[in-house]
């Protein structure tokens, strides 16, 4: 078969011989072959695992929905196993009846199915002074948009009765870090859910099983995991969640605090750094996200010089409201050197601003809240680098 290509000349083991019967993986995992899609940290990050951060691998994902187990992790105390018969949840402070719920109380309430986006507030935090990691999965990968099932919690606090004094929520999750952070009444009454499935299936142990609160459009560190107790209180507890960590510091020496919406942001995951093109010139597929705490996204736009000039890039797939959107820009390489970069606008009309804008008003002491526009630079080769322009 000189000059013949096997893949069509030859018959393959595969075509020749029975594969394994049903149920030899009662519960599935990905193809042998897709090995290399994990999550992974940094390991100069963080002094240990524990305490820790892993990111999701969005350069090997397509659509809006993040698989169960690619969702970044983050742990201030390493990820609690609680047996659900043993976890309780229970409210108390300003409420007409302290409760205490188990799991199977809280599966009695009406129930919602949303799709949202959870996103780290120091997600691209690391990139705030310059660019310094390569690959979107370390830069923007601390996002993750699943399909929650839970209860409203405006169920479990009517139960409760929450007092006319009752103006914020404490929320404490049952690990060994205690993770505690004030939402404002009005916010838990208005969107927040109480939730124990993800995708369908029971949330992971490491996003908080068996129950999590949701905290739609707003930075994931109150998005309590194994969440345990709700205390109704008159003012904020001013716990170091969000005093000295989850506040931003400014130029000028004090710091902005409850910063809680994250704001509209996207990035190119295809290519770059991680997934360079391969294929040569011509035809080329450009896909990437883009979400934003205000509600929907009403457009992105790409250059390929830098900012210079912007095309519409084409959204599909769903557009929900505080949930990740897919977009592509299709276009011809023509094998030249680019510098790739999307910027997005949400429904409320809010544009995601340069690197340089972003640091004249908030200084370069910042940590959280980053939604610099990203630039990939695309060198002939097809391999592609984290790179700043001004
Ligand atoms: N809840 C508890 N109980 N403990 C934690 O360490 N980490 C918070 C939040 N909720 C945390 C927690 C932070 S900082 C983030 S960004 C999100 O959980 C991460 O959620 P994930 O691990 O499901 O991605
Ligand atoms: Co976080």
């Amino acid at each position: 078969s000189a000059g013949g290509d096997p893949a069509i000349t030859e018959i393959q083991d595969w075509n020749r011989y029975l594969g394994e019967g049903v149920v030899t993986r009662p519960y599935g995992t990905p193809s042998p072959f897709e090995a290399h899609v994990v999550r992974r940290d940094v390991s100069w990050l963080t002094a240990d695992a524990t305490s820790s951060v892993s990111f999701t691998p969005l350069h090997e994902l397509e659509g809006i929905i993040t698989p169960n187990g690619l969702c970044f992790e983050r742990h201030h105390a390493g990820v609690a196993e609680v047996p659900p018969d043993e976890h309780r949840l229970m409210i108390n402070g300003l409420v007409d009846r302290p409760l205490v719920f188990t799991m199977e109380d809280i599966k009695r309430f009406p129930r919602e199915n949303r799709v949202y986006f959870l996103e780290c507030a120091a997600n691209s935090g690391m990139e705030w002074r310059g660019a310094q990691l390569n690959g979107c999965q370390f830069t923007h990968g601390m996002v993750h948009c699943v399909m929650y099932t839970g209860t409203p919690l405006r169920y479990l606090l009517e139960e409760a009765g929450v007092k006319t004094a009752g103006k914020w929520l404490l929320a404490e999750g049952a690990d060994a870090a205690a993770m505690t952070r004030s939402i404002p009444m009005e916010k838990a009454l208005d969107d927040c859910l109480v939730a124990w499935k993800m995708n369908g299936e029971a949330l992971r142990p490491e996003q908080g099983y068996p129950v999590r609160l949701v905290v739609p459009g707003w930075e994931g560190n109150m998005w309590v995991k194994w969440l345990r107790r709700l205390e109704v209180g008159d003012q904020p507890w001013e716990q170091r969640e969000e005093t000295s960590k989850y506040t931003d510091l400014l130029a000028n020496g004090t710091a902005r605090k409850f910063t809680w919406g994250m704001e509209v942001k996207s990035v190119i995951t295809n290519p770059s750094p991680q997934a360079p093109i391969t294929h040569g010139r011509g035809r080329t597929v450009l896909s990437g996200l883009a979400w934003s705490g205000n509600g929907r996204i009403k457009r992105v736009d790409v250059s390929l010089d830098g900012g210079r000039n912007w095309h519409a890039a084409r959204i599909d797939g769903p557009s929900l409201p505080m949930a990740l959107h897919r977009f592509y820009y299709d276009f011809d390489w023509d094998g030249s050197e680019l510098l790739l970069q999307s910027r997005a606008m949400d429904e409320e009309g809010f544009v995601q601003p340069t690197k340089s804008a972003l640091r004249t008003v908030r200084g370069e002491n910042s940590i959280y809240h980053n939604n610099g526009i990203q630039t990939w630079h695309l060198n002939a080769e097809g391999g592609l680098e984290n790179v700043e322009v001004s």
